[in-house]
């Protein structure tokens, strides 16, 4: 086991440095028990591995925003060490603000609202192919927002069988404390998806079309493994998050009797699936200076654990935070993170979501789920159902 942007204690169980076992499945299906656990050992805690968690509210929006906090020198979890340059995701300013600048013009709410015919049109097509028994993972979670990214980027649709295993991959690459097999798995991913990508850009850079690969390629001060990295994240970013949105929605909104809802208020109830089972459980951040975090020294260089899937459920935030509840007024939810790494993508995921969930709600009000608890993918930081199998019960 490598224990990546942990403290270096080899002998120690994941379960014991993380405070929870990242490859226990009854974990993964429910991780917000053992959330309440941990919570009950104090806002910010020591495990027994030595790793700080914070899980309220306060203390996560502290590390997400305050400047004392960032990645440091050792990039992402499980990097690897072949590879030139991480994306922005793992950076901290300068480098972080001036590559971010590039790419968030193409992500900015106006720019995202000239998609939403497309997005549209997009899910009508996949809704109208879903058959009577569907599995809405496969047929609406995951192909609307791949579509989507996919387009912006211009990357060509024959490909996506390609990139798809790759983008998978790199998803389980976030988790931290990863097998040396997938440590190494990672790495083959992350090599193959920039190599498709610098051939890509090369034949972009020649005949550029109206996509952002072919804008980020006339940008003189992007050097060819930052565009390469900037690429990959978006790519994964719009595969593996999306996804887990719209099929967390649909799981709890049905099995509340209240698909009804996202027909009515999508807005609303986007941002109540995004509090109550967020896509995203968790982070990290190193302390960049000797700090101190809710009263606990945080030395220089010592990583804390944001888990974002407690933060959401934190009583002092949330009334009755264990209830989904469509009707709560949409509040300061962490499901998109905060202060310089605030999701670049959150206008798109949340137009994405509301899109999504109000046109199965109107094609289909009378959706029933066909398994009780559907399996969930490995993943501990990316959440989200591996497989939802429903029955549709269209009437027209
Ligand atoms: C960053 C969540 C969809 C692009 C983040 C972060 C979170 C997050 C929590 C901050 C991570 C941290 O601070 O360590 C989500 C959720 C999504 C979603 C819950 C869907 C519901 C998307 C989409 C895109 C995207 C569709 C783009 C296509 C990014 C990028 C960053 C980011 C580029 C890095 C920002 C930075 O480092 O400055 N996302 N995301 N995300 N997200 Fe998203």
């Amino acid at each position: 086991v490598e224990p990546s942007a942990v403290p270096d204690q080899p002998s120690t169980s994941p379960a014991d440095v993380l405070g929870f076992d990242p490859f226990d499945r009854e974990f993964l299906r429910d991780p917000y028990a053992r959330y309440r656990e941990m919570s009950a050992r104090g806002a910010l805690f020591r495990t027994p591995g030595g790793l700080l968690v914070a899980t309220t509210h306060e203390l996560c929006s502290t590390l997400l925003r305050d400047p004392r906090f960032g990645r440091g020198p050792g990039g992402g979890p499980n990097r690897d060490p072949g590879q030139p340059v991480e994306s922005f995701l793992w950076m901290d300013p300068p480098d972080h603000t001036r590559l971010r600048a590039l790419v968030s013009r193409a992500f900015t709410p106006r720019m995202i609202e000239r998609l939403r015919p497309r997005v549209e049109a997009v899910t009508a097509e996949l809704i109208d192919a879903l058959p009577e028994e569907a599995d809405l993972v496969e047929g609406l979670a995951y192909p609307l927002p791949v579509t989507v990214i996919s387009e912006m980027l211009g990357v060509p649709q024959e490909d996506s069988e390609r990139f798809r295993g790759w983008s998978e991959i790199l998803a389980r690459g976030l988790d931290p404390m990863l097998t040396d097999d997938l440590v190494s798995e990672t790495g083959r991913a992350g090599r193959e998806f920039r190599d498709y990508f610098r051939e890509l850009a090369a034949l972009r850079r020649r005949r550029p079309g109206d996509d952002l690969l072919s804008a980020l390629t006339q940008v003189r001060e992007l050097t060819e493994p930052e565009l390469l990295a900037t690429c990959v994240l978006l790519l994964v970013a719009g595969h593996e998050t999306t996804v887990n949105l719209i099929g967390n929605g649909v799981f709890h909104l049905v099995r509340h009797g209240l698909l009804g809802h996202a027909a009515q208020r999508p807005k609303q109830v986007v941002e109540e699936v995004l509090r109550y089972d967020p896509p995203v459980q968790l982070t990290s951040r190193v302390a960049l200076e000797d700090a101190e975090l809710g009263g606990v020294a945080v030395p220089k260089g010592a990583p804390v654990l944001a888990v974002i899937g407690a933060a959401n459920r934190d009583p002092a935030v949330f009334p009755d935070p264990e209830r989904f509840d469509v009707t709560r007024e949409p509040g300061r939810h962490v499901a998109f993170g905060l202060g310089i790494h605030f999701c670049l993508g959150a206008t798109l995921a949340r137009m994405e979501g509301e899109i999504a969930l109000s046109a199965l709600a109107s094609a289909a009000p009378g959706l029933e789920l066909a398994v009780a608890a559907p399996p969930y993918k490995a993943n501990v930081v990316l959440r989200g159902p591996a497989r939802l199998p429903v029955r549709l019960r269209r009437t027209g």
